[in-house]
């Protein structure tokens, strides 16, 4: 079968490495930023990292401002104080320094520096009419991919949602990748985002939208994550595991940047809503038992990820290698000590059929989705996770 046309977007330079993010003075130079706009995550101003880079951009004669309140999981009101903070800067480049949160909380700044109104008249899909301020982020943990991807994501208090702002615009010019940065993050936290990156990974391999330049990088995620998430949980300080994770976290954000999620972020997605779950421990939970009602639309690219995470699937009926993937996956988030139910988060029966309905409205991610999913389906896939 000849292969859809597809679209490809990353950032304009990757940089990966130990060390690398040394390059960043450098990098902003080169971008033109003479005001340069630094959103971290408070936690890396005790640990020096934040430091280094103001006095990276301070080397190469580049002014700064240093914007640390950021919010986790962060709303839609705090993220306009920081969009203030920017153009209040006039900043010329943004860099954002930290895991998720604060990188998309870099990503809204970055946007609403060259856009007029606030962050609400932004989200959905393509809305923004111009690129962003150049932009330059580090993620220090392993797991969101959101320094590769066009998307960011938002709780709106008012409705209990999560929503996303979509634009190439928001792709960085720079993502600069450094495993030193993670040595730091606690267990828990390496277990959880590193299972938000398997589920990118894993969905974006059998999305409708995978194409195969986004299956290379998503494979080669599984891969990894396969090999190095539980070396990375049990010793954070191991480099190479950091190194790996690190990778694998980048590769999935190349997938899902570009085939996006589906199953398993649209149901997840109710439970941080409306119950404050965070983002890699809710898709976790939902993990298996997305795959367990996709797998029927693809047996073999199921079998593919069982292979990937490392299980052998030689002489196995294209059903029963298929169904390993579920089975490994749950052994992974079981291993790296990762809640199993819903009920272990406080999740009760009475609960289901709200976050139903607020999965449901998750259409730009079912629009992805390799089997159709009818709020029955997504009923029956929350009571067996419950
Ligand atoms: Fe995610």
């Amino acid at each position: 079968m000849i292969a859809k046309t597809a679209m490809f977007r990353i950032p304009a330079l990757i940089t990966v490495g130990c060390g690398a993010v040394e390059t960043v003075g450098a990098e902003a130079k080169r971008l033109g930023g003479t005001r340069v706009f630094v959103v971290g995550d408070p936690n890396l101003q005790k640990l020096g990292v934040t430091e280094k880079i103001l006095a990276s951009l301070a080397a190469q004669g580049i002014e700064s401002s240093l914007y640390t309140a950021v919010e986790f999981e962060p709303s839609v009101q705090r993220v306009e104080a920081a969009a203030a903070a920017a153009r209040e800067f006039a900043c010329d480049l943004v860099v954002g320094l930290g895991g998720g949160s604060t990188m998309d909380t870099a990503k809204a700044a970055a946007l609403l520096a060259r856009n007029p109104g606030s962050l609400e008249d932004y989200l959905g899909i393509g809305l923004a009419k111009q690129r962003s301020v150049p932009s330059i982020l580090i993620p220090t943990t392993s797991g969101t991919g959101a320094e590769i991807t066009p998307n960011a994501l938002f709780y709106v208090p008012a409705v209990q949602e999560k929503r996303a702002v979509v634009s190439p615009f928001t792709i960085p010019d720079v993502a600069i990748i450094d495993p030193l940065l993670t040595l730091t993050v606690p267990p828990a936290v390496t277990a959880a985002t590193g299972m938000d990156a398997l589920s990118h990974a894993v969905e974006a391999y059998t999305s409708l939208n995978a194409s195969p330049l986004t299956d290379l990088y998503a494979l080669e995620a599984i891969r990894l994550i396969g090999t190095h998430l539980r070396t990375a949980v049990a010793n954070g300080a191991d480099v190479a595991a950091r190194d790996g994770m690190a990778r694998a976290s980048m590769f999935a954000g190349v997938a899902i940047g570009n085939a996006g999620t589906n199953i398993v972020h649209a149901l997840a997605y109710p439970l941080q809503g409306q119950h404050r779950i965070t983002h890699g421990v809710a898709n976790s939970l939902l993990l298996p038992y997305g795959m367990e009602f996709n797998a029927l639309s693809n047996l073999q690219k199921f079998a593919a990820v069982a292979e990937a995470l490392g299980e052998p699937i030689a002489g196995l009926s294209p059903r029963a290698a298929a169904a390993k993937s579920t089975e490994t996956c749950r052994l992974l988030s079981l291993d790296v000590g990762i809640p199993q139910k819903m009920g272990e988060v406080g999740i009760k029966e009475e609960h289901i059929a709200n976050l139903v309905d607020g999965a449901m409205k998750m259409t730009r991610l079912w629009a992805n989705n390799p089997r159709q999913v009818r709020p029955e389906d997504a009923r029956a896939i929350f009571e067996r996770a419950l």
